[in-house]
């Protein structure tokens, strides 16, 4: 099974999942980083793996639709079965979905359908939830709206930080992701 990651920014998930299919947990090969940010943290580190990339910038192409046809050629020359974001800071469009149709997922870092959208941690912080969570679902058009696949819970414990909650988040993101990508890959999607 070959997966694209795609990824703008830090990659600890793209980090964990590599680390899994190291390991034995994932049975798969991250065929492919794509990333829109050349700057990116990301595409170090999958340069220093040997993961192929493909980096672009979305201002060098006409409009959503231009980029989109381009990855599609590039995941399709590379045979990727599923696309796994990461941090990828843009919504997904009809050019990219239409071909990829229930192969492509997402984790996001809140129990959706609370705080979609940017800074979930943020605003879960902010409105004194006493628990938040992990998300990962299949993507469609809109913003964390596809159909949910898991969930796992943290608490918010008294006088936690923000930082103390972002990294009780991200420790439960770096075990679901590789864990519900394994599921999904043995049953062949759903
Ligand atoms: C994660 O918190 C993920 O839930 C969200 O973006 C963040 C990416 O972090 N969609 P990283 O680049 O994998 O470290």
């Amino acid at each position: 099974t070959k997966i694209a990651i795609f990824a703008s920014g830090t990659g600890s998930n793209y980090d964990a999942i590599v680390e899994a299919t190291k390991n034995g947990r994932l049975d798969a090969v991250v065929a492919l980083l794509v990333c829109d940010k050349p700057n990116a943290k990301v595409v170090e580190k999958a340069n220093e793996n040997g993961t192929p990339t493909f980096v672009f910038d979305p201002k060098q192409y006409r409009n959503k639709q231009m980029f989109e046809a381009k990855l599609v050629e590039v995941l399709q020359e590379e045979t990727i079965d599923w696309i796994v974001l990461a941090g990828y800071m843009r919504l997904i469009g009809d050019t990219l979905l239409q071909p990829f149709e229930g192969k492509i997922i997402n984790i996001h870092p809140s129990l959706l359908p609370s705080f979609p959208g940017l800074d979930a941690i943020g605003q879960a912080f902010e409105a004194g939830v006493k628990v938040s969570g992990v998300t990962i679902h299949y993507v469609d058009e809109g913003m964390d709206t596809g159909k949910i696949i898991a969930q796992q819970a943290v608490n918010l414990n008294e006088n936690m930080t923000r930082a103390e909650l972002q990294k009780a988040i991200q420790q439960v993101e770096h075990k679901l992701y590789p864990a519900t990508l394994q599921k999904l890959i043995t049953r062949g999607g759903e």
